[in-house]
């Protein structure tokens, strides 16, 4: 048996065109969508991710700006930033790119962001939200793997969810996501002992460690679905993902390939929240409007 091959570059099309229309919608209304995205450091990394997001605001009709900082830059400035970027009202959502240079604070630095701007879902009260399922601003990366699940009509109620990584961005708001549709969820790390017996265990399998190809074949049942996370640079020059793509396939009933599988789902969904973000802004404006005639 061969996998279906959940092809993300496809989803995210078809989200970003969605958006586009949202976007002009919001637009004929008087307000163009705008995201504020603040770049601190020269990682090679986040500054290819930041201007992937940008190309994505600029094709989807969304006003965006970046603010960037060098590595030795003071906080205060950074958070004086944000402090205006609350307050602008151009601007309906405002994404700090991790990770932050090692004297930054990530929780003062998140935290300063108005709770109603937090596209990424970081902010300790949409963290909160999300715990108790009322999720306003779901985390991009996760939500976009619920999307992948969704779209393939992959059944998660009742299913036994198996996690690697524990991460703030992916694993643990992953494992509420699908807790709240009704999966039974294992949390592990790549240090947990004996993870092949858990992994094993799996009907989804969700892998976001940083350490290439450590899921292999024999860790996971026949006709998993294994969703990976992961996106490693290899000696080589190419990329790869946490799971042995070419071995696992074989075994899997879905899986998702890297590149081109959850990596362009983070982007669609940062769009979706940030047309979220401006929508519930601007229906906030209109409400007041019609209280105040
Ligand atoms: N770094 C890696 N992934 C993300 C993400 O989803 N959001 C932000 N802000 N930084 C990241």
């Amino acid at each position: 048996m061969s996998a279906v091959i959940i092809d993300g570059k496809i989803i995210a099309k078809a989200l970003r065109v969605e958006c586009r229309v949202r976007a002009e919608q919001l637009k004929c209304k008087g307000m163009q969508p705008g995201l504020a995205v603040i770049i601190v450091g020269d990682n090679q990394a986040s500054g290819i991710y930041v201007r992937n997001k940008v190309r994505a605001c600029n094709e989807a009709g969304i006003y965006s700006e970046v603010h960037e900082f060098p590595d030795s830059a003071d906080q205060d400035k950074v958070l004086s930033c944000i402090h205006e970027l609350n307050t602008n009202s151009r601007i309906h959502g405002i994404l700090v790119q991790l990770p932050l240079p090692r004297h930054f604070e990530d929780k003062k630095i998140i935290g300063s962001i108005g709770v109603e701007k937090d596209v990424d879902g970081f902010h300790l009260n949409n963290i909160g939200a999300l715990v108790t399922g009322y999720a306003v601003y779901p985390p991009c990366t996760p939500y976009g793997v619920m999307k992948m699940l969704e779209k393939n009509n992959i059944q998660i109620e009742g299913q036994h969810a198996v996690i690697v990584g524990r991460s703030n961005i992916v694993g643990k708001p992953m494992a509420l996501m699908l807790l709240e549709k009704g999966a039974t969820v294992t949390i592990c790390t790549s240090k947990t002992i004996n993870l092949e017996e858990h992994t094993k265990r799996a009907d989804i399998l969700v892998v976001a460690t940083g350490k290439p190809r450590m899921i292999t074949a024999k860790m996971v049942k026949l006709g998993v679905t294994v969703i990976d996370v992961g996106i490693n640079r290899m000696p080589d020059g190419k990329l790869a993902g946490d799971v042995d793509f070419d071995a696992v396939r074989e075994k899997a009933g879905y899986i998702t390939p890297v590149p081109g599988g959850v990596g362009p789902m983070t982007i669609a969904m940062l769009l979706c929240n940030t047309i979220e973000a401006a929508r519930r802004i601007q229906s906030e404006i209109m409400s007041k409007n019609n209280t105040d005639k």
